[in-house]
C-alpha cells in the first residue's frame, strides 16, 4: 500500500473571489478557479487538495481547525489586519506558506507588516497566481523533511 497523500487546505480570504477583474495591473487577470486548476494540475497526483476562500474571517479562522497537515494561506487583508489569525495558527501548530499575488515589499508602507509571517514556515509573494503553486511546492518539500 502507498503513502497517504498530505491533507493541505489552500485558503484565500477577503476580497479574493474578485480575482480576474479585481485591480488587473496588480493582481493580473486569472481567476482564483484558475489558479485552483493550475495548481490541482501540478499536485493533485502528490496531496490532497482542498481550497477554500471567504470573506468572513470567522469561517476563516474555523476552516484552519480541520485537522490539515498544513495549509497555504493568503489572508489577503487580514494578513495586514488580523493577530486572531497569528494566534490561532500558533495555537493550532499548523504548518502553512503565506502567500500573495502582488509583492508586498514593492506597495504601500501598511502592507509591509504581516501578522501571519512570524507564525508562518516562509512566505512567498511577487508572482501572481503562481505564488500559490510555488507555496504548495514550498509546503510539500517542509512536510516531507519533517
Ligand atoms: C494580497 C495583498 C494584500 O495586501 C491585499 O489586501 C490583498 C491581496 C495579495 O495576494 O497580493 O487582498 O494578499
Amino acid at each position: 500500500m502507498g503513502k497517504k497523500k498530505p491533507k493541505i487546505l489552500v485558503a484565500s480570504g477577503v476580497n479574493l473571489d474578485l480575482l480576474g477583474t479585481r485591480e488587473p495591473s496588480i493582481y493580473g487577470h486569472q481567476t482564483l478557479k484558475d489558479i485552483e486548476d493550475l495548481v490541482r494540475q501540478e499536485f493533485s497526483n502528490k496531496c490532497d487538495l482542498s481550497f477554500f476562500q471567504t470573506n468572513s474571517e470567522s469561517e476563516y479562522l474555523q476552516i484552519l481547525n480541520n485537522g490539515w497537515d498544513g495549509a497555504v494561506l493568503n489572508p489577503g487583508a487580514w494578513t495586514h489586519s488580523s493577530l486572531a489569525l497569528a494566534d490561532r495558527i500558533a495555537g493550532l501548530s499548523l504548518p502553512c506558506v503565506e502567500v500573495h499575488l502582488s509583492n508586498l515589499a514593492q506597495r504601500e508602507e501598511f502592507r509591509h507588516r504581516s501578522y501571519l509571517a512570524p507564525v508562518a514556515v516562509g512566505s512567498i509573494a511577487g508572482f501572481g497566481g503562481y505564488s500559490y503553486v510555488l507555496g504548495v511546492h514550498a509546503l510539500l518539500h517542509k512536510l516531507t523533511l519533517k
